[in-house]
């Protein structure tokens, strides 16, 4: 089959890619001219493991290509995917759908036969509805569907989640479309990967739900770490007790700095919205996003306790910088919001992340920047452990002690025991668990 996929952003490229890899002749379009130069040259705009092989192997074999040349990439397809950006709207929430809708608009001259058109932003419900009515405006002639295809990539496991799917929603209602998209993800269906068939507007809710609760579970643990720390209990413990019964399942039940990323923090917000519009609130959604904006602040406050209630002048080093590992995305990031804070009460910081440093450069200021770990934690006052990369699972916490002038270790993702921290002779703070060096003004006692 012939795809069109508008957008070679994060969603469009691990797409495309992956259809491509399936044996469908896939296009890829995009309106920024030097980002296709790049890609067509084998330079991908995103870090996402396994992913520039899949691109170079599928480019050799002829059936993934890059253009800015959207009508010529519709106009032989039989899908066109629409996998623009959907950001929240300034100052309400609301998901901005400019993006989208300028792609329908496009696309709605280009068509030449029967093609669905499917929407694989993150959109909310009715967006379909929409893209249906531009098109038909501008191109009353065309014979086309509108569909809905949500992903539910990860990001840094984005290839293995198109690959190996839990499940895939498809809302069309139309009978040829459905057919359409049946093909496309054929070979999925010989793995016996489940298909939801279902209506237009379910599937685009289905997306926001199944985020929203994934954001609520991890906030639920967050909140049990507060309590364990209280009682004097130990999350992880208290996480696999419960995960490991079927009806709550063990994923996501990993306490930390709160949710980040492109996803979690607007499509919560938007669900919100649009719950509040239709005058029926998801009140469950609206306290998470308030949990989780007030964690992050926490974080920063909880460091502050560990450096003796004052960072003023002092150098705090932070391990991990993006959102969480095998991405460079700093989008929404715990660590933002972390750094700001510290930057507020006077600290400086140094900082060390394997991929991410590009882009924090855009949205942290007044930063210094450490080759590794180790010099990252050179002379600091505090060592920080923000995103658990594996590349810091396994440090040499002596060196780390040696390195530091004050040898405390707070670990935002509990990746040591501590009592490893506590033999090294570092102080350690973790999320939800005793400390294994208790010291007077440690706050999990
Ligand atoms: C999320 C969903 O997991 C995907 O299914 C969905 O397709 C994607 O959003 C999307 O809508 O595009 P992603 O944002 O890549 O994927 O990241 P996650 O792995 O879900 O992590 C989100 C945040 O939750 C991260 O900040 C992570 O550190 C945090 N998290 C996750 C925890 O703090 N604890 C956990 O146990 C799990």
């Amino acid at each position: 089959m012939r795809v069109a996929m508008i957008g070679a952003g994060y969603v469009g490229l691990v797409s495309g890619t992956c259809f491509a890899d399936f044996g469908h002749t896939v296009t890829c379009v995009d309106t920024d001219a030097a980002k296709i130069d790049n890609l067509r040259a084998g330079r991908l705009p995103i870090y996402e493991p396994g992913l520039d092989q899949l691109v170079a192997a599928n480019m050799r074999q002829g059936r993934l290509d890059f253009t800015t040349d959207l009508a010529a990439a519709v106009a032989d397809a039989d899908a066109v995917f629409i996998a623009v950006g959907t950001p929240s709207r300034r100052g309400d929430g609301h998901a901005d759908l400019t993006y989208v809708h300028q792609a329908a608009a496009q696309i709605a001259t280009a068509l030449t036969r029967y093609t669905v058109v499917v929407n694989k932003s993150t959109v909310p419900v009715g967006t379909g509805d929409q893209v249906e009515r531009i098109i038909r405006e501008a191109n009353p002639a065309a014979d086309f569907s509108v569909a809905s295809n949500p992903e539910f990539l990860r990001e840094g496991a984005a290839i293995e989640d198109f690959k190996r799917p839990d499940r895939i929603v498809i809302g069309a209602e139309d009978p040829r479309a459905q057919e359409v998209m049946r093909d496309l993800y054929r070979p999925l269906f010989l793995n016996q990967a489940p298909l939801v068939m279902t209506g237009r507007r379910t599937a685009e809710l289905t997306k926001y739900a199944a985020n929203a609760f994934l954001a609520m579970k991890v906030t639920f643990i967050n909140e049990m770490a507060d309590l364990c720390e209280q009682v004097g209990a130990n999350v992880q413990e208290v996480a696999r007790g419960i995960g490991l019964d079927k009806r709550i399942g063990a994923k996501f039940l990993h306490a930390g700095p709160g949710y980040g990323g492109s996803c979690f923090p607007k499509d919560t917000l938007a669900l919100v919205k649009t719950a509040q519009d239709h005058g029926s609130p998801v009140r469950l959604v609206e306290t998470t996003v308030a949990i989780n904006d007030a964690r992050k602040r926490a974080m920063a406050a909880r460091i502050i306790t560990a450096c003796d209630g004052d960072v003023a002048g002092k150098r705090i080093a932070i391990l991990g910088l993006t959102f969480k590992p095998n991405t460079d995305d700093m989008r929404d990031a715990p660590s933002i919001v972390i750094i700001n804070e510290l930057q507020a009460a006077g600290a400086r910081i140094i900082a060390y992340d394997p991929e991410g440093v590009d882009q924090a450069k855009q949205v942290l200021r007044d930063i210094d920047y450490a080759a590794d770990p180790y010099a990252c934690a050179d002379g600091a006052d505090a060592l920080v452990i923000v995103t658990e990369w594996d590349a810091f699972r396994a440090l040499d916490l002596n060196e780390l002690r040696k390195r530091l002038r004050h040898p405390a270790l707070i670990d935002l993702r509990n990746i040591y025991p501590p009592e490893d921290v506590a033999e090294a002779g570092l102080r350690y703070w973790s999320v939800g668990r005793p400390s294994g060096a208790p010291a007077a003004d440690d706050p999990a006692q």
